[in-house]
């Protein structure tokens, strides 16, 4: 039997045929998603921020730095050879709300930990035109006078919980004593410290070790950016041009 020809000439069978092929594949493609916990790869060394980090990220956000800064490095020539391996989806799994995007006014961001010392971005934040003479960056000298506030650190934490960042009950009570934890490189809470968030970098980021500021949050949190996964051990399986 001519199978091919009952379907090009009944517009109404080859409709019925199209259907039952689209489900097919659309089942194969779609249910085993239903049963998976969890879509992204695990990778070692990503942590969820310190709670000083992740109220520096809520700074970044709440001044809109997105609208000119991404925190995605694109798997393009150009971009891993600018800012290094492209951004694995691990990277940014505890990202509430995530920070990827094509908007560069500015450079990317997710590789900028470690790049430039603390001084360099204080005198950044005061005026951009003082380090990089033709930055269109606008000045953040406020960050610096403004005492951080803490009074709803443990609540934040908490909702990221709810959203799958695995703060547990001993993170959300340490908050408090962990932002001046981290802020003081010789903390008699270090190694619990240390334990709780594994790598963090401990040190006062403003240059103003009497005070909690908006400024050491951000920079506590642009310091960690990039800098949790170990990337010679990826770069040996990227493709060659990629590499
Ligand atoms: C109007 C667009 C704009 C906004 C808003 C903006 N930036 Fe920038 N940013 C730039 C530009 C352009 C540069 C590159 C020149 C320079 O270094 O100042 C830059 C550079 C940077 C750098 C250095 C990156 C590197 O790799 O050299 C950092 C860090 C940075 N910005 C952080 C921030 C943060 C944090 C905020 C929010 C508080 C912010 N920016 C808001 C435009 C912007």
């Amino acid at each position: 039997m001519n199978w091919h020809g009952v379907f090009e000439r009944n517009s109404m069978i080859l409709l019925i045929g199209i259907l039952i092929m689209v489900s097919i594949g659309g089942l194969v493609q779609l249910a085993p998603l239903f049963y998976l916990e969890n879509t992204i790869e695990e990778v070692e060394g990503v942590r969820p921020y310190t709670p000083l980090e992740l109220m520096g990220r809520r700074l970044y956000v709440r001044e809109g730095c997105y609208v000119c800064h991404s925190q995605m490095v694109r798997p393009l020539r150009d971009e891993v050879e600018r800012y290094g391996h492209y951004s694995l989806a691990a990277e940014s799994m505890y990202d509430h709300p995530f920070q990827w995007g094509s908007k560069r006014t500015g450079p990317d961001l997710a590789r900028v930990g470690g790049k430039y010392s603390d001084e360099w971005h204080r005198d950044h934040f005061a005026n951009p035109r003082d380090v990089v003479p033709e930055s269109v960056m606008p000045p953040y000298a406020f960050l610096a006078d403004a005492e951080l506030e803490l009074n709803e650190l443990e609540t934040i934490m908490g909702t990221h919980r709810i959203v799958g960042v695995p703060y547990n009950d001993e993170m959300i009570e340490a908050a408090q004593s962990d932002i001046a934890a981290q802020l003081d490189p010789f903390s008699p809470d270090y190694d619990a410290f240390q334990a709780r968030y594994p790598g963090a970098v401990m040190r006062d980021f403003d240059g103003d070790p009497d005070r909690v500021t908006e400024l050491d949050a951000m920079i506590a949190y642009l310091q960690a950016l990039g800098t949790m996964v170990d990337f010679d051990e990826y770069e040996a399986d990227a493709p060659e041009n990629l590499r």
